[in-house]
C-alpha cells in the first residue's frame, strides 16, 4: 500500500465508526465513547478535519462528572449489546456524578495532550484559541479531581483502583494484585465480549471475575472517592498512567501559559511527579520503572511495556532514558525482533514467563503504545531507533488491517477490526514522515 492509500483507508475506518457525535473504539466490539480513545482518535483526526477533532474532544468532556472526573466509558446514545450495559454501572443519580450514563471508573489521561496537539496545528487562530479557552478549565478540573481523590497522600503519583482504569486491562502487571483479592459475592454478568473477536484474544475468565467483583464493590460504596480510596482492595500507582498524566501536565502547562493562566499549580504537580519517579518507580539493578502496590506497600516487578513509558513523560535523567533503549527496548529477548518475534513493541516481554502472544495486553503489539514510546524516543533524540518503530507500525496496519492488537512473532492480525486509534495514530505517523 502506499502512504496514501494507507491513509485513505484509515479515515474510512473513523468514517464508519462516526456515530456524528463521537467516534466508537470499534464498530462491534466497542459501540460507546472510551476516554483515552477518543483522545487518541482526536489526535489523528486534527491531522486531515480540526473541527472534527475538537467536536470529539468536546463530546468526551459531556460526560465529566461535577466533581470532575472524567469517566471511561461514556454512554450518551443508551445501552447496546455491548456488556457492561449502562444499568451496571449505578453511576446515574450520584450527587458528583455525570449527567448521563457512564462508567464510574477512569482511564489514561491523554485529553491536555490531544487539545495541545490540536491546538499546536490548527490554522484557524481564533477559533483554536476560544476551543482552549473553553476546554482549558475542565481538563484542569480532572487533573485536580486525580490529586484529590487518587493520590490524597500527596505522593506525587495517583492511583488506579481496577485494571481497566489502566488501559491495559489484563496486564500480567496487575495478576498478582488480584490474585491476593478474596471473590465473594459476585455481581451477576454475562460476558458479550466473545461476539466479535475470539475467545484466546480476550481476558481470562479468571480476570474477568475480579473486574466484576471490583465494580461490585465500588459500585456499593456509591462511587465515593474518599470511600474507594481507603476501601479499594486494588490501589496501584500506575506506572504508564502516570507517565501519560505527567505528559499531559507539560502540555497543559503550556497552554495555560498561552491563555495567562497561573501555572504553579500545574509546575508542583510535575516538580513531584519527577521526584516520586525517581524514588518509587525507578529500579535501579533492573533498569526499568516498576508500579507501586499500595495495599502490599512494594514495587510489582513485571517487565512490560508500562516499565519502559516514562520515556514519554520526559520525566528520566538521559542516563536512566539510555538504560531503558539499550538493555530493554532495544534487547531481542525482551521487545527487539529477533527469533521470538518480529515487531516492535510487545505488551509483555518476551522472555516474561506470563508473556502469552494472541492475548489482549499479555503479548501483543499495540499501534499507541508504539505511538507513546516513539514520541520518547524523539524527546531524547533516539529518531533512528523512533522511525524504525513508526516504519514497522506502518508495515503492521498495511499488511493486517486496522486492527485492535498485532502478533508481535508475524505480525498478524488480532482483536476487532477497524479499530479507530489503529488508523487515528496511523495518520499522525504518516503525517509525521512527510
Ligand atoms: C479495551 C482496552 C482499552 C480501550 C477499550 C476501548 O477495554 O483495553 O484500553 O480503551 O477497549 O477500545
Amino acid at each position: 500500500m502506499t502512504d496514501t492509500e494507507l491513509r485513505y483507508a484509515a479515515m474510512q475506518v473513523l468514517k464508519e465508526n462516526d456515530t456524528g457525535n463521537f467516534i466508537k473504539p470499534a464498530y462491534r466490539q466497542y459501540p460507546h465513547q472510551w476516554n483515552w480513545d477518543a483522545a487518541l482518535i482526536a489526535i489523528g483526526l486534527r491531522t486531515y478535519d480540526v473541527p472534527r477533532a475538537r467536536k470529539e474532544i468536546l463530546s468526551l468532556l459531556s460526560g465529566q462528572w461535577s466533581d470532575g472526573m472524567i469517566p471511561h466509558i461514556l454512554y450518551p446514545t443508551g445501552a447496546s449489546d455491548y456488556f457492561p450495559i449502562p444499568d451496571f454501572w449505578r453511576t446515574e443519580g450520584l450527587p458528583h456524578g455525570p449527567a448521563y450514563p457512564t462508567s464510574g471508573l477512569t482511564q489514561p489521561p491523554v485529553l491536555a495532550t490531544a487539545v495541545r496537539l490540536i491546538h499546536k496545528d490548527a490554522t484557524d487562530k481564533d477559533a483554536s484559541l476560544a476551543f482552549v479557552k473553553e476546554v482549558y478549565p475542565k481538563v484542569l478540573a480532572w487533573h485536580r479531581w486525580f490529586y484529590a481523590a487518587r493520590d490524597p497522600e500527596g505522593t506525587g503519583l495517583v492511583a488506579i483502583i481496577h485494571p481497566w482504569e489502566s488501559g491495559m486491562d489484563n496486564s500480567t502487571r496487575w495478576s498478582e494484585a488480584l490474585s491476593r483479592i478474596k471473590l465473594e459475592n459476585v455481581p451477576s454478568y454475562q460476558r458479550k465480549d466473545f461476539q466479535h473477536v475470539r475467545e484466546e484474544e480476550r481476558p481470562s475468565a479468571q480476570d474477568y471475575e475480579y473486574f466484576m467483583y471490583l465494580i461490585g464493590r465500588y459500585r456499593d460504596l456509591q462511587w465515593e472517592p474518599e470511600a474507594l480510596y481507603s476501601k479499594a482492595p486494588f490501589l496501584i500507582q500506575d506506572v504508564l498512567l502516570n507517565a501519560i498524566l505527567a505528559r499531559a501536565n507539560t502540555d497543559l502547562l503550556m497552554l495555560g501559559t498561552e491563555i495567562g493562566e497561573p501555572t504553579t499549580e500545574i509546575e508542583g504537580w510535575l516538580d513531584k511527579a519527577r521526584e516520586a519517579f525517581n524514588e518509587r518507580l525507578w529500579n535501579h539493578e533492573e533498569g526499568l520503572y516498576f508500579d507501586y502496590d499500595l495495599r502490599a506497600a512494594r514495587p510489582v516487578q513485571q517487565n512490560t511495556c508500562a516499565a519502559l513509558s516514562p520515556l514519554y513523560s520526559g520525566l528520566p535523567s538521559s542516563s536512566q532514558a539510555q538504560r531503558l533503549v539499550d538493555e530493554h527496548l532495544s534487547n531481542p529477548d525482551e521487545y527487539a525482533p529477533g527469533p521470538n518475534g518480529q515487531y516492535y513493541i510487545p505488551s509483555t516481554s518476551k522472555n516474561s514467563p506470563l508473556f502469552e502472544a494472541r492475548r489482549y495486553w499479555r503479548g501483543p503489539v499495540w499501534i499507541n503504545i508504539n505511538w507513546f514510546i516513539i514520541q520518547g524516543l524523539r524527546t531524547y533524540g533516539y529518531h533512528d531507533l523512533a522511525d524504525v518503530i513508526t516504519k514497522q507500525s506502518l508495515e503492521l496496519v498495511s499488511k493486517s488491517g486496522f486492527v485492535e492488537y498485532f502478533d508481535t512473532r508475524d505480525g498478524a492480525p488480532l482483536g476487532a477490526e477497524g479499530f479507530s486509534w489503529s488508523a487515528a495514530l496511523t495518520l499522525d505517523l504518516l503525517s509525521e514522515l512527510t
